[in-house]
């Protein structure tokens, strides 16, 4: 029970269980009696279908949003005005004048009716070491951090930096930030320190909370060792809160507070902030086309309704069900569907802190087994990993507690579809392959809501969310319509989860999102539409690589590369990969002056890039080239160093107006002899 301190948990593993399990069939049962999916517009006659009720939001999206609004959150103050928005200006507001707190929604408001229901399931690395706790005990954590951060001087508005495993001391720090109007910022615990020093310096951020160590995949890593090197060079952190994820002691310098004692000395209520509906909720960064890497910013009423209603639907989740989102909390999907989504609706959410093959490719569906998850949801990338390691892994545990199959991140491919529809699911199960983007906020495609028992098509993940109005546009910039055509995929009015700025630059949010199609947003993302009206993604359309599921701009890891002293130039494409969907390609130019052998270079560079960014910025291929092939106006032709990426040169096109074709032949031969 020291794994808190103060905040440790009273009822063992078993017992727990129990009363989960308990609690779940009352669920059901409450379920069984509930007369419709959107009880909020049972009075509107002509609505019968989930398409009348699609096509409903979008003619009266005042009503539509204005409805749930009401019902699902839980409000200080009510709103006056429902939505304030013109995609022309970049200016987006919703449900002005009406103040909440996203801590209440998710905790407080569910403690009378669900006090000691399980809140949180964390599923540690050790395997088969679960720990449950209830919503009281989420509670307590999150009114004695709130305190703590309050008395050490945190006010609203202020970035707190959160550098953590997926644990549930990064759940209630999140929650703790909302509970007193702090924005919280969380950066993905394996990003390098100088990526951890760039994003805090960005978000001004004076308090960071981290860990002494942390656990993957059986492995130690030394958080709290990346933070100092982080805080070294970030003269404005003022404290650093360490909480204990391992007996490990490590050294603690005048900023650092043991945590887990600090919060022993705080009293678990902690005073609410009352927070307009537009108060920034939290930042998130992610990668852009250029180098330096957007903190994208949600707002609190906004991004919590649509996080809950999409939650909630999508995945027919249902009161008493186990959701096991099995992102890192360092991601969007880890805010919206490990955190915001689930506990808005007083569910059951997983923190899953291990990986897919620790111990071995069984992990998932033993867990599933073991913690009788009702979904899970994963990325692609990881579904293909396990597809290789064989269906035995699958086939040892029971998992006929699974009753939603979701994924999001990357296309999933027919292969992968198949498998976890047939495999995993034993085809009893839907596939929710959903669309949807940091900025977006929440699910913005899926298969579901649709009519119960609706086709849902392998490959795609088909139909837009409630509110959600999709268009294609062509290059000119023309919208194009019918069925069975493909186009830049936009979304032509506003929805409440949408981002609303870029951390100190709204000019580029305003450039990125809606100056490409002016009136629309522009997702960056290429789509084809089936017939049926039914989309596809087809893949990023500008210099933005996914890779695993992971967003990198091919541009940051550029701008590392070409630091190097012997680099003269350089430029990284993404390729078709087997596993992580996309890898990454760097054809990289050296200087004559150079005095370093390749290998030493190419030595460099990697440890270069783990160090400025992380590992999972490391390229699958490095190739030195005399030269990277020119239009004759200067411009780096990226089409064709893609095709040689992806093995196939044949596929080049005209070349004729290259500055230097022969370039062109220098690649292709070498990449022939890399491969
Ligand atoms: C990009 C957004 C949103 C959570 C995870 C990623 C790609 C996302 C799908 C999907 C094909 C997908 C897009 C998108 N993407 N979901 N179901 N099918 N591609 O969030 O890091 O903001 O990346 O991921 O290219 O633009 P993100």
């Amino acid at each position: 029970m020291s794994m808190f301190g103060a905040v440790g948990f009273s009822l063992t593993t078993k017992s727990r269980h129990l009363l989960l399990r308990s609690l779940q069939r009352k669920g059901c049962a409450a379920r069984c009696i509930s007369t419709t999916p959107f009880p909020e517009f049972d009075d509107l006659v002509d609505i019968k279908t989930h398409e009348d009720l699609h096509k409903f939001s979008l003619e009266q999206p005042d009503t539509f949003w204005s409805r749930l609004a009401r019902s699902r959150l839980t409000w200080n103050k009510d709103f006056s005005t429902v939505s304030k928005c013109d995609f022309k200006t970049g200016q987006l507001e919703w449900f002005v004048e009406g103040t909440l707190n996203a801590s209440v929604n998710c905790v407080d408001r569910h403690l009378k009716e669900r006090g000691d229901q399980v809140a949180l399931i964390w599923e540690r690395d050790e395997p088969g070491t679960h720990v449950y706790l209830t919503y009281k005990e989420l509670s307590e954590m999150v009114g004695r951090i709130g305190n703590l951060l309050r008395n050490s001087g945190v006010k609203a508005g202020d970035r707190v930096a959160i550098y953590l495993p997926k644990t549930p001391m990064a759940i209630a720090t999140m929650l703790a930030c909302a509970r007193i109007g702090a924005i919280h910022s969380v950066v993905f615990a394996g990003f390098s320190a100088d990526a951890l020093a760039g994003r805090i310096q960005d978000a001004e951020a004076q308090t960071v909370v981290t860990a002494n160590q942390t656990v993957r995949g059986g492995r130690i890593i030394e958080l709290k060792q990346t933070v100092d090197a982080a805080v070294s060079k970030c003269p404005g952190v003022k404290q650093v809160l360490v909480y204990n994820r391992t007996e490990t002691k490590v050294p603690m310098g005048k900023l650092d507070i043991d945590m887990v004692e600090a919060m022993a000395h705080e009293s678990p209520d902690c005073p609410v902030e009352e927070r307009n509906s537009e108060d920034t909720l939290f930042m998130l960064y992610t990668s852009g086309s250029t180098g330096k890497p957007k903190g994208i910013t949600h707002s609190t009423a906004g991004y919590l309704l649509y996080t809950n209603v999409t939650f909630k639907h999508a995945f027919d989740y249902n009161p008493g069900e186990i959701f096991g989102c099995v992102a890192d909390i360092g991601w969007i999907t880890g805010h919206s569907y490990a955190l915001y989504g689930p506990l808005s609706n007083g569910g059951t959410t997983l923190l899953f802190e291990s990986t897919p093959l620790y111990p071995d490719p069984g992990r998932y569906w033993e867990m599933v087994e073991r913690l009788k998850l009702d979904h899970i949801y994963l990325a692609p990338t990881s579904l293909r990993m396990l597809l290789k390691a064989g269906d035995e892994y699958v086939k040892k545990y029971d998992r006929s507690s699974l009753r939603k199959l979701g994924c999001v991140g990357e296309p999933l491919n027919s292969e992968a579809w198949e498998w976890y529809y047939n495999v995993v699911g034993e085809k009893r199960c839907d596939i929710i392959d959903t669309w949807w983007q940091t900025e977006t906020g929440g699910i913005c495609i899926s298969p579901r809501p649709s009519e119960p028992g609706a086709e849902i098509r392998p490959g795609m993940p088909m139909r837009p969310m409630l509110g959600i109005d999709l268009a294609l546009v062509d290059t000119q910039g023309a919208e194009v319509t019918g069925e069975d055509c493909e186009g830049a995929l936009c979304i032509r009015r506003p929805w409440p989860g949408i981002a609303r700025t870029i951390h100190g630059d709204h000019q580029r949010y305003f450039e990125t999102y809606f100056k490409p199609m002016p009136g629309m947003y522009y997702t960056g993302d290429g789509a084809h539409r089936h017939k049926g009206g039914y989309y596809q993604i087809t893949g990023r359309m500008d210099d933005v690589l996914n890779v695993s599921g992971h967003r990198l701009g091919t541009a940051e890891i550029e701008d590392v590369m070409d630091d190097h002293i012997d680099v003269a130039e350089s430029a990284v494409v993404g390729f078709p990969h087997e596993i992580k969907g996309e890898g990454i390609y760097a054809y990289v130019v050296l200087k004559d002056t150079r005095t370093l052998g390749k290998k030493e270079i190419e030595t460099q560079l990697r440890a270069g890039i783990k160090k400025r960014i992380g590992n999972l910025a490391q390229p699958d291929m490095i190739l030195f080239t005399p030269g990277l092939p020119r239009t004759r106006s200067g411009k780096i032709m990226r089409r064709i160093l893609r095709k040689v990426a992806s093995d196939k040169p044949d596929e080049l096109g005209d070349i004729s107006t290259l500055s230097e074709p022969e370039v062109v032949d220098y690649i292709v031969k070498k990449h022939e002899q890399l491969r």
